[in-house]
């Protein structure tokens, strides 16, 4: 049994709408209804939960009815940090193991390749993690004598990017948080991640990788709203996305790159 959590608890504080992002419509349908729709349709998704900022459940409610969402069993208030919202889901999980697949709600261009690998991962991985390498180098700043200044460059070759959804066995993942919750240090230094608490408290626990996508974006900044858009716009169209030639000739004033065929 796979379980798909939609994490969608937040307010959305970056993109400051009075309504939470995952409410906001692009190409004609919620963010969250959206993710809503690919978990539904996943052949590989048995059961869906999702987790929604509190004063706003009835919509879900209405998304879930509207859509005909099927395989939403619960809809549950989340909690004041993306890891409570976590841990909440967790707990209203029942006691049969299963697959979790932890999802940003936000992130409504999951390709279905991505959950069909993470589930055959999590065959032979008890925790899967979802990342694309990185193309920015990323450096580590710290507190100089006037701002920020470099402490260190990784390798870029050997950083990712981490995306969602984040899948466990829910034994493992019920284990690292708990054991997290139960940590008085932990929320000195919170973390922002699932697989983040998994290498903390259970550093024995290997995490695979399974390759995410640029199109599985976060919306988490005004623009965003606006990649996105264009993003579901191209892949409704018909039109095949531009290839490297097309941007070449583009760039060489030869003819205009057209997405989404209008
Ligand atoms: N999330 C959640 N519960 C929280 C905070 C976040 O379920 N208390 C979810 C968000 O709804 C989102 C995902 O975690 O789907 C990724 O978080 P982020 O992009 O940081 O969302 P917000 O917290 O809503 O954004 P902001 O930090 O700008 O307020």
């Amino acid at each position: 049994r796979s379980v798909g959590v939609v994490l969608a608890g937040g307010v959305g504080q970056r993109v400051g709408l009075n309504t939470p992002k995952q409410l906001i419509k692009i190409a004609g349908r919620t963010i969250l209804e959206h993710t809503l729709a690919l978990f539904d349709a996943a052949p590989e998704i048995d059961e869906i939960v999702v987790l929604m900022t509190p004063g706003f459940l009835d919509q879900v409610e209405e998304i879930v009815a509207r859509g005909r969402f099927g395989k939403v069993s619960k809809i549950i208030e989340g909690g004041g940090s993306r890891t409570e919202t976590t841990w909440r889901a967790l707990k209203a999980l029942g006691p049969q193991e299963c697959n979790v697949l932890l999802h940003d709600a936000v992130r409504p261009l999951l390709e279905p390749r991505i959950i069909t690998e993470c589930v055959r991962a999590l065959e032979t991985y008890s925790a899967v993690d979802v990342a694309i390498p990185s193309s920015d180098t990323v450096v580590v700043a710290v507190p100089g004598p006037r701002g920020e200044i470099i402490r260190d460059i990784p390798d870029r070759s050997r950083l990712r990017r981490g995306q969602t959804p984040q899948c466990f066995r829910l034994s493992v993942i019920r284990e690292a948080y708990e054991r997290a919750f139960a940590d008085p240090d932990f929320d000195k230094q919170p973390a922002t991640d699932d697989c983040g608490v998994v290498l903390r408290y259970l550093p024995d626990v290997p995490i695979s990788i399974v390759p995410g996508s640029e199109h599985n974006m976060k919306v988490t900044h005004p623009v965003d709203v606006y990649i996105a858009d264009k993003l579901f716009q191209l892949a409704a169209s018909e039109a095949p996305a531009p290839s490297p030639r097309d941007y070449r000739e583009a760039l060489a004033g030869r003819s205009v790159v057209v997405f989404g065929g209008s």
